[in-house]
């Protein structure tokens, strides 16, 4: 990983810690090994039981999740490693007392083999990083970024069409806010013949900041016309407008609802191709299309734990 991220202050002499922290770290040998153990890892093996055995991973939650936390905790328990955590640590850490994010992390370093960190902050988890004595990943910061969801998201597309170039993929919805769609954008960008189809309302555009480094790389084009665009995916990916990033409630009230994948819309959408969401949804996919076999958000919900399971073996130099 970049040593940008990965050079611990500890002392001189030490081992390079990995951190992982945005998706612009991750080289394609590496997207490559990580898939090709994560699908490994979903073939019933007892001998990774006790891959991690003695090892600990602490989660730091300042942000809700169930997936992120519940996926790596299962992950790791399934590897013969210890689990132990701080869910609701903006109130129930010592951060309630006023501390930094900072000293919680070095104390905890002192505990854990490896921290995973959620943060409302974009940049936290690299301020993080920087002082962590232990590998440090990065489970969404803020609107900034959620490499693992992206690695995840990739798995999935493997998984499902049986490759990772050549395919029209359609990103949808809160582009501006939705850190999943910011990393996966930069990792399909690795893969030749790739065009990523920006579908959202210019008020919630991709930023600039990730089109710079998709420029030269991946095609891209910016759409704001969900049902004009469908019919010649291969990937829909939706995301939730992410009300919690909004400063008005107007706002987000009026952009809400602006793209709903409903029976109607799966219609247009080519037989082969598949529907991705990161969840939670809330009124942006119909329930109705859950049965649809193209939905495919719930298997994807599932290849985390794959996906964390590689990243956790590889990130403490068991795999
Ligand atoms: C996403 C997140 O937290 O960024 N969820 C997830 O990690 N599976 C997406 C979201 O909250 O909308």
């Amino acid at each position: 990983l970049s040593d940008t991220l990965t050079t611990s202050p500890a002392g001189l002499g030490e081992a390079v810690i990995p951190h992982l922290i945005d998706a612009s770290q991750l080289e394609p040998s590496l997207i490559l090994t990580l898939l090709r153990r994560a699908e490994e890892l979903r073939q019933p093996d007892q001998s990774q039981a006790v891959a991690l055995r003695g090892k600990i991973m602490a989660t730091l939650f300042y942000e809700p999740s169930t997936r992120t936390r519940l996926s790596f905790e299962s992950a790791m328990l399934r590897l013969g490693g210890q689990v132990m955590g701080a869910q609701d640590a903006a109130r129930a850490s010592s951060a309630a007392k006023g501390e930094s994010l900072e000293d919680t992390v070095r104390v905890v370093g002192g505990y854990a083999d490896i921290i995973v960190l959620r943060h409302p902050e974009i940049g936290a988890a690299e301020r993080a990083a920087r002082v962590s004595d232990v590998p440090l990943i990065n489970a969404g910061d803020g609107a900034g970024q959620h490499p693992t969801q992206a690695l995840l998201d990739l798995l999935t597309i493997k998984l499902e069409l049986g490759r990772l170039d050549n395919l029209r993929i359609g990103l949808v919805g809160d582009l501006k806010h939705g850190r999943t769609v910011r990393s996966l954008s930069v990792l399909l960008s690795h893969f030749p013949g790739n065009e990523l189809v920006l579908i959202a309302p210019p008020e919630l555009a991709m930023g600039e900041d990730v089109l710079r480094q998709l420029q030269g790389r991946v095609r891209t084009r910016q759409e704001s016309d969900l049902s004009a665009s469908a019919g010649s995916l291969d990937v829909l990916y939706q995301t939730r407008i992410q009300a919690e990033r909004f400063s008005s409630r107007e706002d987000y009230e009026r952009l809400r609802g602006v793209y709903v994948v409903d029976e109607a819309l799966m219609r247009r959408l080519p037989e082969h191709a598949i529907v991705l969401h990161p969840l939670p949804r809330l009124d942006e996919i119909d329930p109705g299309v859950d049965t649809d076999p193209r939905a495919a958000y719930f298997r994807q919900a599932k290849n985390g734990v794959y996906m964390r399971m590689a990243l956790l073996q590889w990130l403490l130099g068991a795999g």
